[in-house]
């Protein structure tokens, strides 16, 4: 018996080793290399091939949250074959279906490193057929997208259905999920059936990066937004400023960025910033842009005298700074000197000529430090003859009359009235949030551990959310103080509140500790970890989601990304061997 079955295995060794190719089958989700018996079980020529349809959701990241069929036969196929037909309903939609399909089409041929070209490939019909001409993209935009695959040896036929552009751009991204290289010779191989329905479980499904703390160069921010786009991610929250520098140049007050940044070559010109927008939005994501305050302003803040406005910030560059601030150098804007308004309306005027018309802003609003507030002269006097003691109220009273002066000034200049988002602080304290921020105008940011009662509190107020849980989606922690590092099971079992007032949430990539060196590894692959969270909301553990999580991080790289390794390669060859 064991002399049977040890010739049988040789008799297969040389099968295998004949072809010089190895044999995979898929087997309860996990895709097995060389097996001992093939028998019963379609074979692979490779992992990657392999797992494209193995499991429920085969190699798709984030996985549908519909109807999902992958067969598990493969064509193969030239990509220079594909013959699009948009069928969109207005010019400009046209237009944007056709950049969307040209990165697609590129995306693609990295798996096969631009030599793609084999002698016999079907023809593949790819129909893109989209309703609406609407190019808004926010939380109301509809992302859903149907994918139907229908091929043969003779010809690939790709149906996609949208309602919008974006859900048709997130299609694409789907069917790159279900192609992979073909390892016997060029070429790539696709699976022959599929049958998706897709839509995301929450409409903000953010990655926060910080130009202030460190300077990031605009072709790190573009590959950021490209390792976004690979997972369905569609918010880049930009907090463009903080206290240490102030890196953007708003062209009707150029002095910010003048004094405010780091050095003449780590600005942001208009022109970047236009850029950046426009970039992001071909690959579904949109840039919210954060100039923080009153607190963390310092850097871009110190003219004002010299200009004739006052003091337009406090406390500038005081030491020791632990009496004035939580982190140097000092600087909180005053609220009680007029001419800040000023300045900040001929920021919103040059804001909002950038962004789109639909788009938001993020004020900032976190962390005001009362002791600098309450040690300067020029507040105090001023509080002191409206009749406001110097009381925490008092305090949070002169600091909420900053965000709701700004908000008024926003909604003058731009006449749709969107909320503007804030993060969470004092001021947000459940007790009190009603009588300073009225829920229409403010969407709060949230960044409390998850034991903490403030997200449901906050809901139950009528306030809606973005959750950036601090004790999972901070991806900053662990490189600094006591903070804990969250590896990417813990950002993906991190579940938020499924509740309708909750758009999403956002993982933090802060910048005091990372620069353009170091990013990538920094937020990949873990941010993709809290973009399933997001889109599919999974009601299963990142155990399960390993071997498709392993591949999504291989597609990370094959798009240029330097992502950082999460298990050893042996583990991703041997699926299901190292849990
Ligand atoms: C493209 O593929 C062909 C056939 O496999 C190979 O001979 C050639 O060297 C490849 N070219 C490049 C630039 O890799
Ligand atoms: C998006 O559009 C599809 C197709 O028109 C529709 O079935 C779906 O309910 C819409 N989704 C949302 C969230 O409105
Ligand atoms: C795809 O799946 C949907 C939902 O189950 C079904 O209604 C439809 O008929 C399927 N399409 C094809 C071509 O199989
Ligand atoms: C502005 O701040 C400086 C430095 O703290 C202070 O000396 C000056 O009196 C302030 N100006 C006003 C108008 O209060
Ligand atoms: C502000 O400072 C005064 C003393 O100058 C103190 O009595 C008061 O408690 C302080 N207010 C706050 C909110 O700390």
């Amino acid at each position: 018996m064991t002399l049977f079955k040890n010739l049988s295995i040789l008799i297969i060794c040389l099968i295998v080793d004949s072809s010089h190719s190895k044999t995979w089958i898929c087997s309860n989700s996990i895709c097995l290399k060389e097996p001992i018996s093939t028998f019963d079980h379609i074979t692979y020529k490779s992992q990657n091939e392999c797992r494209l349809s193995c499991g429920k959701f085969g190699a798709l990241w984030p996985h549908p949250t519909g109807y999902t069929s992958i067969s598990n036969d493969r064509i193969k196929f030239d990509p220079y074959m594909i013959r699009a037909n948009i069928i969109a309903t207005s010019y400009e939609t046209n237009k944007f279906t056709g950049d969307i399909n040209k990165l697609f089409q590129a995306n693609i041929a990295n798996e096969c490193n631009n030599n793609c070209s084999i002698a016999k490939s079907p023809p593949v019909f790819l129909k893109l057929s989209i309703n609406s001409n609407s190019l808004e993209l926010n939380w109301h935009t509809n992302e859903s997208y149907v994918l139907l695959i229908r091929g043969s040896d003779n010809n690939i036929f790709i149906d996609v259905k949208s309602e919008t552009v974006f859900g048709a751009r997130h299609a694409l991204e789907t069917l790159s999920n279900l192609i992979t290289k073909n390892v016997e010779g060029n070429g790539l191989v696709m699976v022959g059936h599929a049958n998706i329905s897709d839509q995301p479980q929450f409409s903000h499904r953010g990655l926060l990066i910080d130009t202030s703390r460190h300077f990031l160069p605009v072709n790190i921010i573009k590959s950021i937004i490209i390792g976004m786009s690979i997972s369905k991610m569609n918010v880049l929250h930009w907090h463009v400023t903080d206290s240490q520098s102030f890196p953007m140049e708003f062209p009707s007050v150029p002095m910010l960025h003048t004094f405010g940044s780091y050095s003449q070559n780590e600005i942001y010109t208009h022109k970047d910033v236009k850029h950046i927008i426009e970039l992001a939005k071909v690959r579904g994501v949109r840039v919210i842009i954060e100039i923080d305050g009153p607190s963390h302003s310092s850097s871009g803040w110190e003219w004002g005298p010299n200009y004739g406005l006052g003091n337009l910030s406090v406390c500038i560059n005081k030491q020791p700074w632990r009496e004035f601030c939580i982190q140097p150098p000092c600087g909180i804007i005053n609220p009680l000197n007029p001419n800040v308004y000023d300045v900040f309306e001929k920021v919103y005027q040059d804001l909002i000529e950038l962004i789109p018309t639909e788009e938001t802003t993020h004020v900032g609003g976190d962390e005001v430090f009362i002791p600098c507030w309450n040690t300067t002269e020029e507040i105090t006097q001023i509080m002191k003859k409206r009749g406001l003691g110097l009381t925490e109220s008092s305090f949070l009273k002169i600091w909420s009359e900053f965000h709701l002066k700004n908000f008024n000034t926003w909604s003058k200049l731009k006449t749709n009235h969107v909320p503007v988002i804030l993060w969470s602080s004092q001021l947000t304290n459940p007790e009190f949030i009603e009588s300073f921020l009225p829920k229409e105008k403010f969407i709060v940011q949230t960044w409390v551990e998850s034991d903490k009662k403030l997200n449901s509190d906050l809901l139950n107020l009528g306030y809606k959310l973005i959750i950036s849980t601090k004790n999972a989606w901070y991806l900053d922690h662990g490189f600094w103080g006591k903070t804990k590092f969250y590896n990417w099971n813990t950002v993906y079992d991190n579940e938020i509140n499924n509740h309708e007032l909750v758009l999403g949430g956002e993982v933090c990539m802060w910048g005091e500790y990372v620069d353009e060196h170091s990013i990538e590894q920094k937020i990949w692959p873990r941010a993709a970890a809290a973009a399933e969270r997001l889109w599919s909301n999974p009601s299963t553990k990142s155990g399960l989601a390993e071997e498709r999580f392993n591949r999504l991080r291989e597609r990370l790289i094959s798009r240029g990304i330097h992502p950082d390794a999460i298990t050893p390669k042996w583990c991703e060859l041997n699926e299901g061997q190292c849990k």
